[in-house]
């Protein structure tokens, strides 16, 4: 066991909720104690003694965890240095889960700890900001500006946003570039600052600020491109010569055309790294996009050795929830997590047109149940429930089932079969769904807090079940470090005999991929062993482990 897995494995023993229960006892053992005078056993006194004993030492350990060092900081991906109050998740997430998670390459480390100084020396309120500003509103890049720019747009869903972030940094810490985001999308509301003493929101008053990016905003790379206002031939190296605009704006939405996706050739690459701010939009994970540049091909060996954590690592590096949701996420822990045994997590995914079907109900059922994710249960073929009382280990310790889901239809069902009748192997399954917001709501404040808590919590279980082609389950499973069982939506007529399969690997998937190579014109899910066809969206593109080439 590595030293960070060992510190994450003592760390799950210590349960939140089990020591709220017994600070609650004690609290009221004074009072017994009055009230039954000296008729309290002494072998119970010795048992309280021992409790109290016991509590004051967990008690110290909730107000300061035992996770220190590496584990605490994720194996360095994290720095020490920020204010813990205003941001409790980023030190405390740790402590809370379960499966203690992949650990990084020293070089990612090391990269990592370049680009926050980099965000100190160039981000927002710095001199080089100002003047790379100026230089943005005269309309011509520099020859070697002091510092570049990534500006993230993000949009669509939270998963979307979350996803395509992580991959947009990773765009960044290859180029060099300072990473800002939009801050449009109430990310500051939903993400603690991830770079310490600096700032990733684009401050008021970017020159930029009014303007609506799409298909045809004139500065569009892939525009440029197409007519020939940009050319690859145009600079080499760094050795200036043409006019080179000073931003472009990489439109990488679905509707795409074949010159936006030009973005993905080395031959662009080059250009591109010659114009001083980049504004980028997108929904999707462009990280395996990515891996297909040769130009990167190198220094990503070097990040992610582990080619299948790419967002594992970039995605728990970024993105800690504030301290609002930080306690929707620790409440539904204490309350339904810390006692179980075990926690399956379910992400079903509802589409308007089959909001409560039957066949997806036995869809996760026959999945959950073939795969030994969950207990079957007795009886199920008789018009009424058996009433069969399986004898269940007394004081084993039940397993915790979330279901995230906008619709409580599913949840409901599922808790009903398990409560009306016994498991087969007498195991107790409890379920809980914390919220169903009935229809998928853009840009409500509360609404992204719920989804970004359950998407957290997720995270957080030792077992997922998502649905295919969904970003939110990327998001659980990919924080989570684990690959889940999908729910495939396309196999709805044989639920019951192909009901889920298991993902090949724990990387969210690019669906708006580019489909061939920039020389070779080869299908791209064949250039490089790591980078594949997605089981869920066959078009797409995934970064696989070694192992599963
Ligand atoms: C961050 O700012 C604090 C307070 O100004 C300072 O003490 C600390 O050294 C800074 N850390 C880094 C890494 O810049
Ligand atoms: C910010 O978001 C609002 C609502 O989504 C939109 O109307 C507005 O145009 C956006 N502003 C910018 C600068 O993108
Ligand atoms: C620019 O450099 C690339 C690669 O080094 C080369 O293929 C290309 O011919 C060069 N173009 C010009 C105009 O020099
Ligand atoms: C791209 O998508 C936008 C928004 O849905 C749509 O208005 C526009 O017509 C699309 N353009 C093309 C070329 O498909
Ligand atoms: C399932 O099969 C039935 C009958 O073969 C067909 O009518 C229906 O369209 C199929 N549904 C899906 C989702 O493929």
């Amino acid at each position: 066991m590595t030293k960070t897995a060992r510190l994450a494995a003592r760390c799950n023993r210590w349960t939140p909720a089990i020591n709220g229960v017994l600070v609650a006892f004690v609290l009221v053992v004074p009072t017994t104690v009055i009230l039954l005078g000296g008729r309290i056993g002494e072998k119970q006194a010795v048992w309280i003694k021992t409790a109290v004993a016991g509590i004051r030492r967990d008690d110290a350990s909730i107000l300061h965890p035992k996770t220190t060092g590496n584990g605490r900081l994720l194996g360095g991906l994290l720095v020490e240095g920020f204010d813990q109050k205003s941001c409790h998740s980023r030190y405390q997430s740790a402590v809370y889960r379960r499966n203690p998670g992949r650990k990084p390459s020293q070089y990612l480390v090391s990269k990592l700890r370049s680009q926050e100084a980099l965000q100190r020396r160039c981000g927002p309120g710095t001199a080089a900001y100002t003047n790379a500003l100026e230089q943005l509103k005269s309309g011509k890049s520099l020859a070697s500006p002091e510092c570049r720019y990534l500006v993230s747009i993000s949009y669509r869903g939270l998963g979307n946003r979350i996803i395509a972030a992580a991959s947009e940094f990773l765009y960044a810490l290859l180029t060099d570039r300072v990473f800002l985001v939009d801050p449009n999308t109430s990310m500051d509301e939903l993400f603690c600052e991830p770079f310490l003493n600096t700032s990733w929101l684009v401050p008021p008053g970017f020159p930029l600020g009014y303007r609506a990016f799409y298909l045809s905003t004139p500065e569009r790379y892939g525009k440029m491109r197409e007519d020939g206002v940009l050319r690859t031939d145009q600079m080499n190296g760094s050795a200036a010569s043409g006019d080179l605009p000073a931003f472009a704006y990489i439109h990488l939405d679905y509707n795409q055309t074949d010159h936006d996706k030009l973005f993905f050739c080395d031959d662009d690459q080059r250009l591109l790294s010659n114009i001083q701010w980049l504004l980028i939009r997108s929904d999707s994970y462009i990280a395996p996009g990515l891996f297909l540049v040769e130009a990167f091909r190198e220094e990503l060996d070097m990040l992610f050795p582990e080619r299948d954590a790419v967002f594992h690592h970039l995605g728990r590096y970024l993105f800690h929830p504030t301290n609002d949701v930080w306690g929707l996420i620790t409440r539904y822990h204490d309350a339904h997590f810390a006692w179980a045994q075990r926690v399956v997590g379910i992400q079903v995914r509802v589409f308007p047109w089959r909001s409560e079907s039957p066949e997806i109900l036995k869809q996760i059922k026959a999945c959950t149940q073939n795969e030994r994710l969950l207990p079957a249960v007795l009886g199920e073929e008789e018009e009424e429930p058996v009433v069969k009382t399986t004898a269940s280990p007394s004081g084993a310790k039940p397993t915790a089932v979330l279901i995230t889901s906008l619709k409580a239809w599913y949840h409901d069902k599922m808790k009903g079969m398990y409560w009306e009748r016994a498991t087969a192997n007498g195991e107790v399954v409890v379920f809980g769904q914390p919220s169903h917001e009935e229809i998928q709501r853009y840009g409500v404040k509360s609404h992204e807090h719920k989804a970004w808590a359950e998407m957290y919590l997720l995270s957080m279980a030792d077992t997922l079940v998502t649905t295919g082609e969904s970003t939110f389950g990327y998001v659980a499973h990919g924080l989570a470090g684990m690959r889940p069982w999908v729910l495939d939506m396309g196999m709805i007529n044989s639920t019951v005999g192909w009901p889920c399969s298991r993902d090949m690997s724990m990387e969210p998937c690019f669906h708006i991929a580019p489909t061939k190579d920039c020389k070779r014109r080869e299908d791209a899910g064949k250039i490089v062993p790591h980078v594949r066809h997605c089981k869920d969206r066959p078009t797409g593109l995934k970064l696989v482990g070694q192992k599963d080439w």
